[in-house]
């Protein structure tokens, strides 16, 4: 049973054959970094042009890589959402007309469950469900329960900044550049995480959702009353900066401020997490989404004494991929959950 898999959601553009769900044939991702690098985020139409100049290619590398035709696959998986319309389409659009072509199924994949299916796909059957699934990164900060049959449940979500998100903009304040998290988690253990007691958000209504304004607006009180100007304008100045240049610009209550942000980043999310387990009687945590690459988070979910054991995506597949929407297809693929040949693209696609 294979199924080719189809990812042009964001900014890059990805093919991958995986059989019976657990065997990745082939996994190609073409990224588009060098494009959109120089004006600081993602270009839309940039993006939906690129995608289109590469789809074609990209899936025929993954077909070559997996030493398969169009005749040996079982169905043909694509992200209908969420993610940018025009990227969206590019991909559905070419899936929709390989299954005409081919006659061949076509399934319908939420990228955000790809996120999730990465980490079942690596972890050879020990997932076991119920799960709790826990998906950080620059838009996402969520909580999921996943049913024995791979539906979900929305547990909690954040309020206001994605944990991602917040990352990003302290980093930014503190002249450290985009993306914040990578900086921020190799500096963090230069610092002390307790140098500096943060308030944890109180949510008042579900208190499974999570908040993370009133950090930011917290660390944002602290450098302005700190006088840090001058430093932060000298990190600016840095391009391609080591992980001893910013130490190098970076004195010690800097990093402790560094350290206690990560902290109680990791506070949130952990405590959150250990009430779901509890709730649900979750059998094991899945934690991925671009934060989930954190040093920090990963030791702190190891050492929290979780009733459960905790899976992370390895590098690989932690970002963006089509192994992932693959694997995510096939449940729906045993379900014949499949789509009519109108499957429109979704940029707001919630999950559960
Ligand atoms: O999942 P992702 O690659 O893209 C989406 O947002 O969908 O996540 C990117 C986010 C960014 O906000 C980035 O700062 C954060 O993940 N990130 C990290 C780390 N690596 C990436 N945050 C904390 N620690 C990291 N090591
Ligand atoms: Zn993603």
């Amino acid at each position: 049973m294979r199924i080719l898999g189809i990812e042009t959601s964001c900014d890059e553009t990805a093919a991958a054959v995986v059989e019976d769900g657990k065997t990745i044939l082939s996994s190609v991702v073409a990224s588009q970094l060098d494009t959109h690098g120089r004006y600081g985020g993602v270009v839309p139409e940039l993006a939906s042009r690129e995608h289109l100049r590469a789809i074609v290619p990209v899936v025929r590398t993954a077909l070559q890589e997996a030493r398969r035709g169009f005749e040996d696959l079982d169905a043909v998986a694509v992200t209908e959402g969420p993610g940018l319309v025009g990227s969206l389409l590019v991909g559905i659009t070419y899936a929709t007309s390989i299954c005409l072509v081919h006659g061949l199924p076509l399934i319908g994949v939420n990228h955000v469950e790809g996120h999730i299916h990465a980490v079942v796909l690596e972890s050879e059957g020990k997932v076991e469900l119920p799960a709790l699934a826990l998906v950080v990164s620059g838009g996402h900060t969520h909580l999921f329960e996943i049913r024995e049959d791979f539906s979900y449940r929305l547990l909690g979500k954040t309020r206001d900044d994605a944990a991602g998100e917040a990352y990003d903009k302290v980093a930014k304040l503190l002249g450290f550049g985009y993306p914040g998290g990578p900086v921020i988690d190799r500096l963090a253990p230069h610092g002390d995480p307790h140098a500096i007691k943060f308030t944890l958000a109180h949510m008042k209504g579900n208190t499974l959702d999570f908040s993370f304004s009133g950090l930011k607006t917290a660390v944002l009180r602290w450098v302005e009353q700190h006088g840090l100007a001058e430093e932060i304008a000298a990190r600016r100045t840095l391009k391609d900066a080591s992980l001893e240049d910013w130490l190098r610009l970076t004195p010690q209550p800097t990093l402790d401020l560094l350290a206690s942000f990560q902290h109680t980043v990791i506070e949130e999310l952990l405590r959150r997490v250990a009430v779901s387990i509890d709730e649900i009687d979750a059998r094991s945590l899945i934690i991925s989404g671009g934060v989930a690459s954190n040093a920090g988070l990963r030791a702190a979910a190891r050492n929290a004494g979780l009733t459960c054991p905790v899976y992370f995506p390895t590098p690989a597949l932690s970002t963006d991929n089509a192994a992932m929407i693959a694997a995510a297809a096939f449940p729906k693929f045993h379900a014949a959950a499949f789509e009519g040949f109108d499957l429109r693209a979704k940029a707001n696609l919630a999950l559960a």
